[in-house]
């Protein structure tokens, strides 16, 4: 379907950062190829940012500005109003909300926003018949909002999983390359601009998290519950289990894994040693991936940049061509009053394969201590290896078990810490076979 109008796209951007000049300039670049696609021009017709004298590399001479973008979605005369400010709450939340009162379609990149109001914003817009759209807000460049909720409309999603942040992806893959610490590599990739300064959302696993919860709702039809993700960052990865991955064939990489089981939904962001041969090993530094499959695609596989200005506004600009144009979706690809609240699979009733890794005393007779907790939880030994021999020292022992329900490998796990030979609590890594 084609828009009705040839009359220009109206749009006003809140938040003039990285990802905000990088659309208006965008626009400008590309305004005839915009066009065509479009069918109309996109046009921006006021901005709002809180410094007016920072230089963007962009001109916004001539171009109403606001110093309260709140007031803007209000009263610029717009057709869309782009959020580019950020946050789950607060200035963000208060534009969206305004602007969608007041009849303008809403685009954001606002994944914190869209984990934590996405299902009353969604109910919002669709009661005024108008579109939230965010491509933007899941692996910036990556066009997988589209990919599932069009591309793969016709299937059932059974799992899907993805590195979902750049920073994390980066770091991890700089520990292995240099065999640094995790501290050394996160103080070196802040100083380059590659982490925040304040790096808490994404190395704890948040800024993954609220990524997930979008693309569940969209593969399950499901509201976003971001409040039942289970999250783990990668601040606890060290030098030495990143080795030991390598020879035990396996990379570490931070994932979101979304499942369908009998159960119900299992939505849960951890570091994950995944085979050296998997697609998902090989996408490394700052690159996002998801792998999606479907019951009769079968596996599909995105990779791309996750952030940064042209790929962010490469997503932004592909929804204000699809407003311009007259291409609508609901929001989380069924009308929000049809999403179906399913059960989420707690992580204690996980099953899966597990990586442990113990700093042990060398001596006689702990083997068998550790192999007694396993074995009194049921829990089955697939491998055993020590590396290096020091009477008396203390040495790393690294184990896998497979098959695994959850809650027992932490009781066992929790007796092992107990053992006195053991000296450090184990580092616990989930293992999939992807
Ligand atoms: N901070 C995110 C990342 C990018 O490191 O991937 C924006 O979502």
């Amino acid at each position: 379907m084609r828009s009705l109008t040839n009359a220009p796209l109206k749009i006003a951007i809140a938040g003039l950062g990285t990802v905000g000049a990088g659309t208006v300039r965008l626009l400008r670049e590309q305004a005839s190829l915009i066009e065509a696609r479009a069918g109309r021009p996109v046009v921006v017709t006021a901005v709002s940012a809180r410094d007016r004298s920072r230089d963007r590399g962009i001109d916004v001479e001539g171009l109403p500005w606001y110093e309260d973008a709140e007031a803007m979605a209000n009263d610029a005369d717009v057709d869309v109003v782009v959020e580019l400010i950020g946050g789950s709450d607060g200035i963000a939340k208060a534009v969206c909300e305004t602007a969608l009162a007041r009849g303008r379609h809403v685009v954001t990149a606002n994944k914190a926003l869209l984990a934590h109001h996405g299902h009353a914003l969604a109910k919002l817009a669709e009661d005024k018949g108008l579109t939230l759209a965010y491509e933007a807000a899941v692996a910036g460049g990556i066009p997988i909002i589209k990919a599932l909720r069009e591309g793969l409309a016709a299937n059932r999603i059974q799992q899907l999983y993805g590195i979902l942040n750049g920073t994390c992806n980066y770091i991890l893959t700089t520990m292995r390359e240099t065999g640094r610490e995790f501290a050394e590599v996160l103080a070196e990739a802040q100083a380059l601009g590659y982490a925040e300064a304040d790096p808490a959302f994404d190395i704890e696993g948040t800024d993954a998290a609220h990524k997930l919860s979008i693309l569940a709702s969209l593969a399950f039809g499901c509201p976003v519950n971001f409040a039942a993700m289970h999250i783990e960052g990668i601040t606890n990865i060290s030098a030495l289990d990143i080795r030991f991955a390598e020879e035990l064939g396996y990379r570490i990489k931070l994932l979101g894994v979304a499942r369908r089981t009998e159960k119900g939904i299992e939505q849960r962001v951890h570091p994950t040693m995944v085979p050296v041969g998997s697609p998902i090993a090989n996408v490394e530094g700052v690159f996002n991936a998801v792998v999606a499959e479907g019951d009769f695609v079968g596996r599909s596989v995105y990779e791309g940049r996750g952030a940064g200005a042209g790929p962010t506004a490469s997503a932004v600009v592909s929804d204000l061509i699809d407003i311009a144009a007259g291409r609508r979706a609901p929001t989380f690809g069924v009308p929000a009053s049809a999403l179906e609240t399913l059960p989420i699979v707690p992580m204690e009733q996980h099953r899966g394969n597990y990586y442990i890794r113990l700093m042990v005393v060398d001596q006689l007779g702990v083997f068998a201590e550790i192999a007694g907790a396993l074995r009194d939880e049921d829990v089955s030994m697939e491998a055993i290896l020590q590396r290096g021999r020091a009477p008396g020292e203390t040495v790393p022992v690294v184990l896998t078990v497979h098959d695994t329900r959850e809650e027992a490998l932490m009781r066992a796990v929790e007796r092992i810490n107990a053992i006195a030979a053991v000296v450090e609590p184990a580092r616990i890594i989930r293992i999939e076979s992807f």
